[in-house]
């Protein structure tokens, strides 16, 4: 369950072009329980302004000393003042946030598959189920932008990177390297993080494959917590159309039932 804390920032670092790495010390929060897609709800600290929270991605937990590590990119004034916070700042945050991913004995191999600022949450996934087999697909725009890099490479059997430019890995879609991959293997399930073309042409390139998915939705949200449906999405578990608030109830929903 989600807490609203007072939250610590312990370190602060650029990992990649505009995009930012925090650890936190997380208060009252408890992390033991915290499942990979979770987020933590961040008010922008000394800007009353600014109204909205912004909804940042836990990439990794440490409960022995009850931190998580955040990552996010530059994308306005909120994101850009959080780059700046300095160490022992004392930040608003509600966290863990969400329903996230869900493995059981079942799966057994897993690809991961990410694009830009939605590889971060795909981290915690290797944390927290260490047993499974790992493939990543890693999409970004380019080196400049290429971070957790190491951590994929030391938690997955194989990691296949693409860029938009093609000064890293192969130059594409990353959905286009694992429809090659598909061919040769086949995961128990994918999860996945990103934009939604990204998760459309997942969708398609799954399909004829039979695989089954969970997809991590990066919605626009206001309150973040469930008290203003500004984030809502359609889902279809077979029996009609159901709007759900993708901050409480999502971010990760079955990729074949979610309306993108
Ligand atoms: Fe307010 Fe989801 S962002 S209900």
């Amino acid at each position: 369950m989600f807490k609203k804390v007072v939250a610590t920032v312990k370190e602060n670092s650029k990992i990649a072009a505009g995009i930012y790495k925090m650890i936190i010390a997380c208060g009252d929060a408890d992390i033991r329980h915290f499942v990979p897609g979770q987020f933590a709800d961040i008010a922008v600290p000394g800007h009353a302004e600014l109204l909205l929270r912004r909804p940042i991605s836990i990439s990794a937990v440490n409960p022995d000393n009850n931190t998580a590590a955040l990552i996010y990119q530059i994308q306005g004034k909120g994101t850009d003042i959080f780059s700046r916070l300095t160490p022992q700042t004392k930040i608003d945050a509600i966290m863990p946030v969400g329903r996230g991913f869900y493995l059981t004995a079942r799966e057994k191999t897993v690809f991961l598959v990410g694009g830009g600022v939605g590889i971060a949450p795909l981290l915690s996934v290797t944390q927290k189920w260490p047993s499974k087999t790992y493939e990543a697909f890693l999409g970004y725009k380019g080196r400049d932008y290429a971070y957790c890099l190491d951590d994929f490479e030391n938690a997955c059997g194989k990691v296949i990177v693409t860029s938009d430019d093609g000064t890293l890995g192969e130059k594409g879609f990353v959905t286009d390297a694992l429809g090659r991959r598909l061919i040769e293997a086949k995961p128990d399930i994918v999860l996945a993080c990103g934009p939604v073309p990204m998760l459309r042409a997942l969708k398609d390139i799954l399909s004829p494959f039979g695989v089954p998915a969970q997809v991590s939705m990066e919605q626009r949200m206001c309150c973040g917590f469930g008290a203003c449906a500004t984030c809502v999405c359609g889902v279809d578990h077979g029996e009609g159309l159901e709007y759900k608030k993708v901050c409480i109830e999502g971010p990760v929903f079955d990729l074949f039932e979610v309306v993108l």
